[in-house]
């Protein structure tokens, strides 16, 4: 029998999950303290890899049935955690609650599982404090959406095992996903502090008058991001002259010049906010179904690109 995998949480993310993980073969159980979240789950599910089967873009050397029949619900965790080797926390972002189901899981779980959060931002010195199995916990932090976007931050608490992080980073490349490994706990990981890096300066920059929000969107689709969807910020730097020491050499001086002229911490508030909030409108009105429209246009362009990207020769 294939090995098994535990999602604790059958929402957006727990649904994700469990098709990576199906895609890779493994036993899927869906654990949640709604049913009806459980009995959606496996409906979207059904529905979103029958899709991904007509247009040829289903993960895995699975067909989608096959997939489809290792994934099952589950409504008692005791039994829901017995032949897991890996437990994935998939519940709301909040803090007490994902503590508590951390402590359930504490006190029925084997020493030998791997028990993992989805957390986007809470720490795992937070998350795991006082766990009698701590050297198992792991931070495994996706991208939504991560069927289509395969990079997971590994996060470690300091007592975490290095073999759970071995473990875990080996189990994400064998669902087909990109993980890195963060090797100190820090507010944001490394994703978020990079975004948060570029969200600052685009306001600052609409804020300043100097770009308007379209324009600014632009300059990122039209025009860095591309380079970025292949190559990594520090590469480019070495790509963009001869070889990085060359390009600190020549740029180092002309960027912390501009870097100083950075500002402070935007508010995100007042007349800034509502000039990007009109702007956005205009392209994308704020309703759930422009909005939705939309994110399925972009799940689109994001799955052409991962074919693309799987199809270029590596190097
Ligand atoms: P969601 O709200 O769609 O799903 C949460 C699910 O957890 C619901 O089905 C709910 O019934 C269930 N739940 C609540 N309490 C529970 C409990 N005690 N035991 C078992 N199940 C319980 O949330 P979503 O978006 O899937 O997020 C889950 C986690 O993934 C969060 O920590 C979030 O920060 C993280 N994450 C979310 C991303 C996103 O874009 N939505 C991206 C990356 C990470």
């Amino acid at each position: 029998m294939a090995t098994s995998v535990l999602l604790v949480g059958s929402g957006l993310i727990g649904r994700s999950w469990a098709m990576l993980f199906a895609s890779g073969g493994f036993r899927v159980k869906l654990f949640d303290t709604e049913q009806q979240q459980i009995t959606n789950a496996l409906e979207n599910i059904r529905k979103d890899m029958k899709l991904l089967e007509q247009s040829g873009s289903l993960k895995g050397s699975l067909s989608a049935e096959q997939q489809l029949s290792l994934i099952t619900g589950c409504s008692n965790i005791q039994e829901a955690v017995e032949g897991a080797i890996h437990i994935q926390e998939c519940v709301p972002e909040d803090l007490a609650l994902k503590k508590k189901v951390f402590a359930q899981l504490d006190g029925i779980i084997s020493d030998d599982v791997v028990l993992s959060s989805s957390t986007s931002c809470l720490l795992p010195s937070q998350l795991f404090a006082g766990l009698v199995h701590v050297k198992q916990c792991i931070v495994a932090h996706p991208v939504n959406p991560p069927y289509y976007v395969p990079l997971v931050e590994l996060v470690p608490h300091p007592e975490t095992a290095p073999a759970t992080v071995d473990r875990t980073h080996a189990l994400m490349q064998k669902i087909g996903q990109s993980p890195v490994r963060v090797l100190r706990e820090v507010d944001g990981f490394v994703l978020n502090r990079l975004q948060y890096a570029v969200i600052s300066e685009a306001w600052r920059l609409v804020q300043e008058g100097i770009v308007s929000p379209n324009d600014l969107d632009l300059v990122m689709s039209h025009g860095l991001g591309l380079r970025y969807a292949f190559i990594g910020p520090l590469e480019t730097m070495h790509l963009n002259a001869e070889g990085i020491l060359s390009y600190c050499n020549r740029y180092g001086e002309s960027m912390k010049h501009v870097l100083k002229t950075f500002g402070p911490i935007p508010e995100f508030s007042g007349a800034t906010v509502e000039k990007i909030h009109q702007a956005m409108c205009v392209k994308v009105p704020d309703d759930p179904e422009h909005l939705a429209a939309r994110r399925q246009w972009r799940d689109q362009c994001l799955m052409s690109i991962a074919k693309l990207k799987s199809q270029m020769p590596s190097q």
